[in-house]
């Protein structure tokens, strides 16, 4: 804490003491009203980012560095309601949050101001959800990821009235994996989530149980949602007058909901659950010192094995869990994590103490492409095309009445996902499926990279490429498949397919 003065933080360090110790982590659980202290008009919007109409994707605005003067906020873990069983209750709400010292800011929160509380499922058991909207305005609760039937699954069709509540129901069948939640009501998700509606999903399972991974929450396992906002001169997010029909794109980062975040560490290896959670732009994430970390997961699970990386990409939805060794980093002054233009995204401070805990990470998991996934044929295709209103998938736009395609239960058919380039070359857009996890085949025919031979939800498709994946649905119902730019979504480059 500290390290960054700059005279519009002075007034919040006379006031805080800058008592320059590290925090305690169950300080960071305190809430978010209480412990952002920063003096907010560096970061309020003058003339910067907004109101210039086209963005290119090339070409974003960059994010303003974090500071580091607050203490990322961890939200808590939800509990269950009942002691047999999982239930829980989700409850879509306004909020109010002092994201800038002093200035109150309207949000949309789950059980909460702003975001919601981490879920966490194990494989095999059933979970009771109860959906809650105190909004005053449809929403849905889709859970990105979670491999459920399309009833449960919570797409556009699944909306829930202003004070109308919906009670789910489902097995949980898939693996370990970090998966999210948020809206998805026709034309508003990409509002609704900018607001302040997103969550995290853990699933464990008996081989997660029994890895050799830092697996303390808060501690040494710490869930991380990036998005990139644009406050008004009020610190407000003022989504109509800022959006973006190519995708909203801000100067300031929220980690958490944190603005100008600092994570304390201690001396030791630290997963990082990391999630864009943007309605549009991309990040490289990477250490300042250019060291390595490794990776151990993809969207829907481990790799089989860690991975050495020096940076990882994520665009909207897609998440990598890593873990960072800080015990054998060379320095750990002035240490974070930074984006591929160099603007700091999370500085860490990190504890003297050395914790005696370094374990060796072993074979994580047995993900497999098989060699009759390798060979099947090509039987669906997906033209992605278009860029801000104009976005189609196979030339159309999402019609609820339509179903675009249908694919048997339980039965896996290979994807080609092509994005076709327009005259200004186009841009990327993260494809994502509802209710399954997928695996890549192959990107413009040769096999994709390590860190993508795992479980998929959500994949990066360049201009011009071509993807190929392995779909197969575990459970029955009409799912949505789209563009993960919201913005672009919502502007209906979205289709349906029915499992039957
Ligand atoms: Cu993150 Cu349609 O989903
Ligand atoms: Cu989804
Ligand atoms: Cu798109």
């Amino acid at each position: 804490m500290c390290k960054v003065f700059h005279i519009f933080s002075l007034s919040a360090i006379l006031i805080s003491g800058c008592s320059n110790d590290t925090q305690s982590n169950d300080q960071n659980n305190q809430h978010m009203m209480n412990q952002n202290n920063n003096e907010g008009n560096h970061h309020m919007m003058g003339d910067s980012a907004m109101g210039n109409g086209h963005m290119s994707h090339d070409d974003v605005v960059r994010l303003e560095d974090s500071t580091g003067e607050n203490e990322l906020y961890i939200p808590p873990l939800l509990t269950s309601e009942t002691t047999e069983g999982t239930e829980y209750i989700v409850k879509a709400q306004k909020g109010k949050v002092n994201i800038f010292e002093g200035v109150t800011t309207e949000t949309l929160g789950y059980n909460g101001d702003l975001l919601g509380p981490v879920l966490q499922f194990k494989k095999g058991e059933t979970v009771k959800i109860k959906t809650i909207n105190e909004l005053d305005e449809e929403t849905t609760f889709h859970w990105h990821g979670l491999e459920v039937s399309g009833e449960a699954d919570g797409g556009p069709h699944k909306t829930l009235s202003p004070s109308e509540e919906a009670l789910i129901e489902f097995e949980v069948t898939q693996e370990a994996a970090t998966l999210w939640f948020h809206p998805h009501p026709e034309g508003k998700t990409s509002e609704q989530v900018y607001k302040g509606l997103a969550g995290l999903i853990y699933i464990e399972d008996s081989n997660s149980d029994k890895l050799e991974i830092p697996k303390e929450y808060g501690k040494n396992d710490i869930p991380l949602v990036f998005q990139d906002r644009i406050f008004d001169e009020q610190g407000q997010l003022d989504y109509k007058a800022v959006m973006n029909e190519d995708g909203t794109i801000g100067d300031t980062l929220l980690v958490n909901g944190t603005v100008n975040p600092e994570l304390t560490v201690g001396k030791e290896q630290v997963r990082l659950r990391l999630l864009n959670g943007s309605n549009a732009r991309n990040f490289t994430f990477k250490l300042n010192t250019g060291e390595s970390f490794v990776q151990i997961a993809t969207d829907g699970g481990f790799l089989n094995d860690p991975l050495k990386l020096n940076e990882v990409t994520l665009t909207p939805s897609e998440r990598a869990e890593i873990i960072i060794d800080f015990s054998q980093l060379n320095s750990t002054d002035d240490l974070s994590l930074i984006n591929e233009d160099g603007s700091i995204l999370l500085p860490f401070d990190v504890s003297n103490q050395e914790v005696d805990r370094t374990q060796t990470l072993g074979q994580l998991n047995d993900f497999a492409v098989t060699e009759e996934e390798k060979n099947m044929p090509v039987t669906k295709n997906i033209e992605l095309f278009g860029m801000m209103d104009h976005v189609t998938i196979n030339g159309k736009k999402f019609d609820s009445r339509r179903i675009d395609f249908t694919q048997k239960q339980g039965v896996t058919e290979v994807w080609e996902i092509y994005n076709r380039k327009d005259m200004m070359g186009g841009m990327i857009h993260p494809f994502h499926i509802h209710g399954t996890e997928f695996k890549i085949l192959s990107r413009n025919g040769i096999e994709p990279e390590e860190n993508e031979r795992g479980w998929k939800d959500s994949i990066a498709v360049h201009p011009g490429e071509k993807v190929k994946i392995a779909v197969q649905f575990k459970h029955k119902g009409v799912y949505m498949f789209h563009c993960h730019i919201l913005e672009h979504e919502d502007n209906g480059m979205m289709g349906q397919i029915e499992v039957k």
